[in-house]
């Protein structure tokens, strides 16, 4: 039964299909397009794909500003579009996973346009009001510098209505049992077509008590379990996955404490800690994240990810740590965003350089979790920071070195395709990678093939070994009999460690390298001594070849 939860040892490859590939010839990535390239997926190894939002949208916040949460946005095809893509992954055995943004709607969808004409509306109370500027009106503010406060007037109702978010992003009154049923009903409808999953938008926000003079937000966890019983009895397979940015000391009241609540979370503690690491090779702050965000029940999982479609947030980071990382990754203001990240895609944060990449692919992969890639980081695309805020990682594929990098033969992309300098696609493409054995997309596909067949990380409990050696993490996971270790060298030269490795069930103490010949074998006094180059990363399974005769989930 416990091998049917196939979130715990996955890929999820997010997308967002206005940039993928245009078939139209538009200018606009669509699902006919994206159908195209399923093949490419499937190759590369993937086991769901998570589509950001493609629900009709004035396109306000990338799509997360929704006007109709049952169709496709005509720019992106049809809902028989939709079918046929979900159809086409059921076929290669690729579960869709689709955003789900309900703490707030576009304010231009029909529910708030009712709502605003009178007080009488039936979707009155569908949004959140106040006769008066409640007082905490500049508080809570998500995107500092560009937002500018989370109540705005309403002229036509002459009310203040409340919005998390931009202002045209007003929130949904989520305590309202119409409501709550409503957000079932949309889950139940995507399920219906075919998707695996959500990745449920701003969770701590949904669940809060919404009303005027709330400056700390009082939480509903009871409806998360509402969301799960629903999600199980329509499809027993179908998950969530939640975008909840939150401390670890709340992350079981988000999985629950029997598992009986959210599937997923995606790991922010992590995720900082790990750039920190990244930046200045001091591996502590990222140790302490993993074991603070150790409890979990056994049926939940961690979502880890690198970079998303939002900026590189550090606010969880101390102020000392958070300049470390804007100083290596992030140094000119433009770089920066909204008083606390960077705007950045990963490649050009690491200047490009292989041995760097891979260090950091190497431990997305291997930490405790199921990894979460973005769109064109498989083959090291950049970002083009002449465009506002966080459109500048959010440019359209590039697949070749034709006119658009083959993303479109419209000449106007609904975006710029990164076309100077040494991320532009004549450089950074798809079809020369495909063709090149070393390139970086040949290596994520061997490093993702590698992570599927080691389950042990998904599944089994870590350990963080001791090296003596700040800049390199040891980690250590044991699962039915089985065990791997798996090194990372942060430091920008050599490192040696010598490593005490206990055997499993008796078995030898040997370490066989997964990714090359170079195995290790312990001295007398049972000690490995390795040595890690420059950015250097090891995946060893513990006990030499005897582990293959005891394997006991082949
Ligand atoms: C989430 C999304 C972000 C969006 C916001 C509002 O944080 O990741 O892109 O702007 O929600 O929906």
């Amino acid at each position: 039964m416990i091998n049917d939860l196939w979130y715990k040892n996955g890929i999820i490859y997010c997308l967002n299909v206005g940039s993928f590939m245009d078939a139209s010839g538009d200018g606009t990535g669509d699902f006919p397009g994206l159908l195209r390239r399923l093949d490419y997926l499937q190759g590369l190894g993937v086991t769901a794909i998570w589509l950001m939002p493609f629900q009709p949208s004035p396109m306000r916040d990338g799509g997360y500003d929704i006007t109709d949460y049952y169709a496709v946005d005509s720019r992106y095809g049809t809902l028989g579009d939709f079918v046929e893509f979900t159809h086409g992954c059921q076929q290669r055995g690729i579960r869709v996973m689709i955003d789900l943004v309900v703490n707030h709607t576009s304010d231009q969808h029909p529910w708030f346009q009712d709502a605003r004409r009178s007080h009488d509306s039936p979707y009155r109370d569908w949004y959140v009001w106040s006769a008066d500027k409640p007082a905490d009106a500049e508080s809570g503010i998500v995107f500092p510098g560009v937002q500018t406060s989370t109540w705005t007037y309403d002229d036509a109702s002459q009310a203040w209505y409340f919005h998390r978010f931009f202002h045209f992003q007003p929130d949904l009154n989520t305590a309202n049992p119409h409501v709550q049923a409503e957000i079932l009903k949309i889950m139940g409808f995507w399920l219906q077509l075919g998707v695996s999953g959500f990745r449920m938008d701003a969770v701590p926000f949904v669940i809060a008590v919404k009303a005027p003079g709330q400056p700390q937000p009082v939480e509903q966890y009871d409806m998360l379990r509402t969301f799960r019983e629903f999600l199980q009895w329509r499809v027993g397979e179908a998950i969530i996955l939640a975008e909840a940015n939150v401390l670890p000391d709340t992350d079981l009241d988000y999985f629950g404490d029997d598992g009986d609540r959210l599937h997923m979370m995606f790991n922010f503690q992590v995720n900082q800690t790990l750039f920190y690491a990244l930046a200045t090779g001091d591996t502590r702050p990222l140790i302490e994240a993993m074991d603070a965000t150790r409890s979990k029940p056994a049926t939940a999982q961690w979502g880890n990810f690198l970079r998303n479609h939002d900026e590189l947030d550090l606010g969880r980071l101390s102020e000392d740590q958070r300049q470390a990382v804007f100083a290596a990754f992030g140094p000119e203001r433009d770089m920066q965003l909204y008083d606390r990240g960077i705007r950045r895609r990963l490649a050009p944060m690491l200047r490009g350089n292989r041995a760097r990449m891979e260090l950091a692919y190497s431990l997305l992969m291997t930490l405790p979790g199921t990894p979460v890639v973005r769109y064109g980081d498989e083959i090291g695309m950049g970002d083009d920071l002449s465009l506002p805020e966080r459109s500048c990682a959010r440019t359209p594929m590039q697949w070749s070195t034709e006119p658009q990098g083959g993303f479109t033969k419209s000449d106007k992309p609904y975006l710029p395709v990164i076309s100077r300098g040494s991320f532009g696609y004549q450089t950074i493409n798809v079809a020369q990678q495909r063709r090149d054995p070393e390139s970086l997309l040949n290596w994520m596909e061997r490093i993702m093939r590698m992570r599927k067949e080691v389950p042990e990380i998904g599944w089994g409990d870590f350990a963080i070994l001791g090296t003596g050696t700040p800049e390199v993490l040891a980690l250590r996971y044991d699962w039915r009999n089985n065990a791997v270790l798996v090194l990372h060298n942060f430091a920008d030269t050599a490192r040696e460690i010598a490593l005490d490795v206990a055997a499993v069930d008796g078995g030898s103490r040997d370490l066989i390298n997964l990714l090359s010949e170079d195995h290790s074998h312990a001295d007398d006094s049972g000690q490995h001594h390795i040595r890690l180059e420059a950015y250097g990363y090891r995946w060893f399974r513990v006990g030499g070849l005897d582990y293959l005769l005891k394997r006991s989930d082949v």
